[in-house]
């Protein structure tokens, strides 16, 4: 059996994303958010987990799909877009639900202006992935399963 069966990854995706293939291609690259989602629906079958992307512009609208994460998903994937640099909500809320995370971003936001630099997401985070495009995505599913996989072959199934 499928280790992995019944594993739920939840990717969320913050403001502006919607805008993606239109929005500073030089920067973000010409993928849109639903290339993007299928490359991670295609990523989960192959690696044999559930999965639930999601995105939304507005804060409260994250912070309440993240608490409704409690209980029903074992990953969160998360690109916070603009609010990775502004909100305390949303780091509190991933900090309520005790989900692991790992924080991606399209662009390498270490090489962008310096209000950038910093993360309100990165230091709860099991990992961060910035600057590999729409790859990131793809690297957090793998991570994210390889870890729930070792985990429950080292006896612990949650
Ligand atoms: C981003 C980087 C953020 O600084 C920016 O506000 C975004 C996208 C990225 O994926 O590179 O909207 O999270």
């Amino acid at each position: 059996m499928n280790t992995l069966e019944k594993k739920r990854f939840l990717v969320l995706n913050g403001p502006n994303l919607n805008m993606l293939g239109l929005r500073e291609p030089g920067i973000y690259g010409a993928l849109t958010l639903a290339d993007i989602e299928r490359a991670c629906r295609g990523k989960a079958a192959s690696l044999g987990v559930e999965i639930e992307f999601y995105q939304s512009n507005h804060e409260g609208e994250l912070v309440t799909r993240i608490q409704a994460a409690l209980g029903g998903v074992d990953w969160i994937i998360i690109n916070p877009a603009a609010y990775t640099h502004t909100s305390v909500a949303i780091r509190d809320a991933l900090l309520a639900v005790n989900v692991p995370v790992i924080e991606v971003h399209l662009s390498n936001i270490h090489r962008r202006e310096p209000f950038r630099h910093h993360s309100y997401v990165s230091d709860i985070a099991e990992g961060v992935i910035a600057g590999l495009g729409a790859d990131g995505y793809l690297f957090a599913l793998e991570a994210g399963a390889g870890r729930l996989a070792a985990r429950a072959a080292h006896g612990n199934p949650s």
